[in-house]
C-alpha cells in the first residue's frame, strides 16, 4: 500500500473518553455542568469515563495493536484554555503533546478535531452560539491556539464534529432539559453562527499552520441507496439525499449548501419560515471557508425507491433486515456506503473521509473472559469493502474512521450505549479488546498486504 493511500482509523472525542474533569487545571466544559446538574441518565457523568487523560499509555498501546495508520480525536478546549479566552493551560497542552507525539511513534497519523462539544462553560453562559461576535471571535482565537500549538506535527484537522448534534444538543433540545429549548429561529441563528465560527477558525489555522494543513467539516449525513439500479432509483435515492427534511437541522443540506455555494438552502428558507434579516453583508462569502474535504459521519441510512413522479418514497426492508438499536441491516448500511458516498461526491466535488460510522450493541463480557461483537465486525467489513469498491471507481473517498476505539461515555445516554472495538469496565476501568477489534485488525493487515480486506 502507498503511505496514505486509504487511511483506516478509528475515532474517538475528548468529553466521552479523558475523564480527568477537574484534573490539572482544567476548566468547566458544558458536560461538566449538564453532569452536575443531572442531565445525563440516571444521574451519571463525565467526570471520569474511561480515565483516557491517565491512561494514555495503554490506550496508545491498543491503537499501534489494530495496525491503524490514523487516529481522530478531539482537544477538549477547556482543558488546554480553561475559560475559552485568557490564559492557557500547560498541563493540559503537555497531555496532548504526548498524545501527538505518541502516534507519530508508532505510524498513525494524527486527525484533530477542534471542537466535539465540549464548550469552556463561560462561552455557555454568555451565549454560546447564539451570541454571534463572541463566538466568532473566540473560534478565531482558539484556531490560531492550535494552529500555534500543534499543527508542526498535524496536517488534518476539522473544526466542528457534527454542527447539527450542536445545534440539537444545546439549544433545540437541551440535554436534560436543565434549559428551556430555543425557537427554530434562534436555533437557525446558532446555525449561522456556527458556520462563521467554522469559517473563523479555518482562516485561522490556516493563517498560522506551520506547514500545510488539510481542513474539513464534519457532519453526520443521512444517506440514502436505491433499492433498485434503476435509472429512476438512482435518481430519486440522489433527491432523497439533498431534500430538506422536517428538522431544521436534519438535512445535509443546512449545512453544506452555504459552505460550498454561499447561501442557505432557499428551500430551508421557505420550509421553516426563517427570518435572514439579521444576516450581514459579507457573511456568506465568509462562510464559503473552501474545506479541503467532507467528513461524513454516517450513523443511519435508508433504502428508496422511484413512485410514478420520480419521487423517493422508502422501500420496504429485507426481510433479513437485523434489528438493532441504530435502525438498519448490515447489507442496506453498505449500500449506502456506497451509493452515498458517490451521491456526496458528485454533488459536493470533495473529497470525502467517512469520519465516524459504527454501531452499539449490547456487549457483555462472558464467562470465558471474552467479548463476542460479530454483528459490530460484518458492519465494518461491508462497509469498507463498498467504501472500497466506490473508490476503485474513481469515487474519491481516501478513509475509514471506526467509531470507536473503546466504550465511553455515550453523552446524555451514560455509559448505556456501548460503541467500542475494545470493551470498558466501567467500574474497573479495565479494556478488553473485541472479536471486532481483532477482526479490524486483520482486515487492516490483508489490505495492506493485498489491497483487499480478506
Ligand atoms: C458522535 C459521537 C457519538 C456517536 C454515537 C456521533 O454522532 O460524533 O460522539 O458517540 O455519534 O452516538
Amino acid at each position: 500500500m502507498k503511505e496514505n493511500d486509504f487511511l483506516f482509523g478509528v475515532a474517538t472525542a475528548s468529553v466521552q473518553i479523558e475523564g480527568g474533569a477537574f484534573q490539572d487545571g482544567k476548566g468547566k466544559s458544558v458536560w461538566d455542568y449538564y453532569s452536575e446538574k443531572g442531565g445525563i441518565f440516571r444521574g451519571q457523568n463525565c467526570y471520569t469515563c474511561c480515565d483516557s487523560y491517565n491512561r494514555l499509555d495503554e490506550d496508545l498501546a491498543l491503537i499501534k495493536g489494530l495496525g491503524l495508520n490514523a487516529y481522530r480525536f478531539s482537544i477538549s478546549w477547556p482543558r488546554i484554555q480553561p475559560l475559552g479566552s485568557g490564559e492557557l493551560n500547560q498541563k493540559g497542552i503537555d497531555y496532548y503533546n504526548r498524545l501527538i507525539d505518541g502516534l507519530l511513534a508508532i505510524g498513525v497519523k494524527p486527525f484533530i478535531t477542534l471542537f466535539h462539544w465540549d464548550l469552556p462553560l463561560p462561552i455557555h453562559e454568555q451565549g454560546g452560539f447564539l451570541n454571534r461576535d463572541l463566538i466568532v471571535e473566540r473560534f478565531s482565537e482558539y484556531g490560531k491556539i492550535i494552529a500555534e500549538l500543534f499543527s508542526d506535527r498535524v496536517e488534518m484537522f476539522s473544526v466542528f464534529n457534527e454542527a447539527a448534534a450542536i445545534i440539537d444538543f444545546m439549544y433545540l433540545q437541551p440535554v436534560g432539559k436543565i434549559e428551556s429549548a430555543k425557537t427554530q429561529q434562534e436555533a437557525f441563528e446558532g446555525v449561522h453562527n456556527l458556520l462563521l465560527a467554522n469559517a473563523a477558525a479555518t482562516y485561522s489555522l490556516r493563517k498560522y499552520a506551520k506547514q500545510p494543513v488539510r481542513i474539513g467539516m464534519v457532519n453526520c449525513s443521512n444517506l440514502y441507496a436505491p433499492y433498485t439500479e434503476s435509472k429512476e432509483d438512482i435518481e430519486a435515492a440522489r433527491k432523497a439525499t439533498f431534500a430538506i427534511s422536517d428538522n431544521l437541522i436534519g438535512s445535509t443540506n443546512t449545512f453544506w449548501h452555504p459552505i460550498m455555494f454561499g447561501e442557505h438552502d432557499k428551500r430551508l428558507v421557505e420550509k421553516f419560515n426563517l427570518d435572514t434579516s439579521f444576516i450581514r453583508d459579507g457573511d456568506m462569502d465568509y462562510i464559503m471557508c473552501k474545506p479541503d474535504f467532507m467528513g461524513c459521519n454516517v450513523y443511519n441510512g435508508e433504502t428508496v425507491r422511484a413512485d410514478e413522479n420520480g419521487n423517493p418514497v422508502l422501500a420496504p426492508h429485507s426481510l433479513n433486515a437485523v434489528n438493532y438499536s441504530m435502525g438498519y441491516d448490515p447489507a442496506g448500511m453498505a449500500g449506502i456506503a456506497y451509493w452515498g458516498i458517490k451521491f456526496m461526491s458528485e454533488h459536493f466535488g470533495l473529497p470525502i473521509y467517512i469520519t465516524e460510522s459504527g454501531t452499539d450493541l449490547p456487549d457483555l463480557k462472558d464467562r470465558y473472559g471474552k467479548v463476542s461483537d460479530p454483528v459490530r465486525g460484518e458492519i465494518i467489513y461491508r462497509y469498507c469493502s463498498n467504501l472500497l469498491k466506490a473508490k476503485d471507481e474513481g469515487i474519491d473517498v481516501r478513509g475509514y474512521f471506526a467509531w470507536t476505539l473503546m466504550d465511553n461515555f455515550e453523552w446524555s445516554s451514560g455509559f448505556t450505549r456501548r460503541f467500542g472495538l475494545v470493551y470498558t469496565d466501567f467500574e474497573t476501568l479495565e479494556r478488553t479488546p473485541k472479536q471486532s477489534y481483532y477482526e479490524y485488525r486483520d482486515m487492516i493487515d490483508c489490505y495492506k498486504k493485498t489491497g483487499k480486506l480478506m
